[in-house]
């Protein structure tokens, strides 16, 4: 690894302890109000960067300028935790119940912490053009905190010229980044259905409308726009993931209220499931006599790298001293994929399992992050932005 792309031991250390300190004391999606204290607290005492004043209560966005001209290039890590308990041992287990860093969003701050300082340094010997947004983006666990950022006017105080991303992955190795072209993460419409019928005594299933017996076939159909109108190339899931509604007693309900998920690496796909979606919903309650809706929350596009991004993204990998490896996509969804409305893009996935290490995936309690893997995220982050060059 050049040393241009290389923490000292001392950064390195200052960037661990700050990781540690966030992994200890998780914030959930939109609550991450110390969060983002630490993080201005951080750059406050840099004078290389300048906050921007975006009008959010939590995240941070943050600009360093190179001496020379040259491109904006806007560098993301997103900063909350979600709601499960850690089953990890460690000296910085989470200290908030039912709270955790379960994604590794700590390592992602963390790893732009460490690209700041790199950044810094390369200003210094007068290597960076430019200048650079860091975006510190709250929530995005429920995918609300890009939207956040774009509607408090992100785009308007900066303009980058290229956007970069990354997740850590557990399945990957230390030292390795993904840099895959194409689809990379899914389209997603998260949904809300409700069955409304007409309760009534148990005894009297002719005088009312049972909207658990809709439903049940409403769940068992809804099966069958993967299985039966989903191009089995094209990867999608439909899920129910929650269904509300029933009485204790000896009564019929009046309404039954059900969440799920809709997600492809096809937007096409996806398209089509939501329109056969929303015909066996109407059908289906009006077979059984029932009245429905459906609530879809906003859609997130998928990640998507493109052949030119990919190309340069591989340089850059490179040059931090990453050895460049490919995986298959993932019907995970991010909300980094708003930002390609604005801007070329590109997102990685960056191992973070130490060599040896069972794999504990995303989400799951006992999942960690291989610190060291902290090294090669900074210098990624930096690389994307040091080996940028501007097409002419
Ligand atoms: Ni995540």
């Amino acid at each position: 690894m050049e040393m241009l792309y290389r923490l000292t031991e001392e950064e390195y250390g200052e960037i661990l302890a700050f990781k540690r300190d966030l992994h200890m004391h998780p914030e959930l999606s939109g609550e991450e109000y110390e969060t983002t204290g630490k993080l201005r607290a951080f750059f406050e005492a840099r004078p290389d960067y300048e906050i921007l004043p975006l009008p959010v209560e939590t995240g941070l966005v943050v600009r360093i300028r190179g001496g020379q001209e040259g491109p904006e290039i806007m560098l993301r890590a997103d900063i909350d935790a979600l709601p499960q308990e850690e089953d990890y041992e460690s000296e910085w287990k989470s200290r908030v119940p039912g709270v955790m860093h379960a994604c590794g969003h700590d390592f992602h701050t963390a790893s732009l912490l460490g690209a700041a300082m790199l950044l810094s340094r390369a200003k210094a010997q007068g290597r960076l053009r430019g200048c650079v947004d860091l975006v510190f983006q709250p929530a995005e666990e429920g995918t609300l905190g890009a939207r956040k950022l774009i509607g408090a006017g992100l785009f308007d105080l900066i303009r980058p010229r290229a956007v970069f991303g990354m997740h850590n992955w557990p399945s990957v190795e230390t030292g390795k980044a993904v840099c895959h072209q194409g689809p990379l993460m899914s389209a997603k419409c998260n949904f809300e259905i409700v069955i409304h019928g007409a309760g009534g005594h148990g005894s009297m299933p002719h005088l009312n409308i049972d909207p658990i017996v809709c439903s049940a076939a409403l769940i068992q159909s809804l099966q069958t726009v993967i299985s039966r109108n989903t191009n089995p190339l094209d990867s999608a899931i439909l899920s129910i993931n929650m269904i509300q509604g029933g009485s204790p007693v000896n009564l019929v309900v009046e309404r039954v209220m059900m969440r799920g998920t809709v997600r492809s690496l096809s937007e096409k796909a996806l398209d089509r499931a939501i329109e056969r979606m929303k015909t066996i919903v109407e059908k289906t309650a009006e077979a059984y006599e029932c009245r429905q809706e459906i609530i879809w929350n906003k859609r997130i596009p998928m990640v998507f790298n493109t052949p030119e991004m990919t190309a340069f993204a591989r340089k850059a990998a490179c040059a931090a001293g990453c050895t460049v490896t490919d995986v298959p996509p993932s019907l995970a969804s991010e909300d980094f994929a708003l930002y390609r409305q604005y801007a070329p893009s590109f997102f990685y996935w960056v191992g973070s399992r130490a060599p040896g290490d069972a794999v504990e995936e995303l989400h799951r309690p006992r999942f960690h992050t291989d610190d060291p893997a902290l090294y090669h995220s900074s210098a990624l982050y930096a690389a994307s932005v040091l080996e940028f060059e501007e097409k002419p």
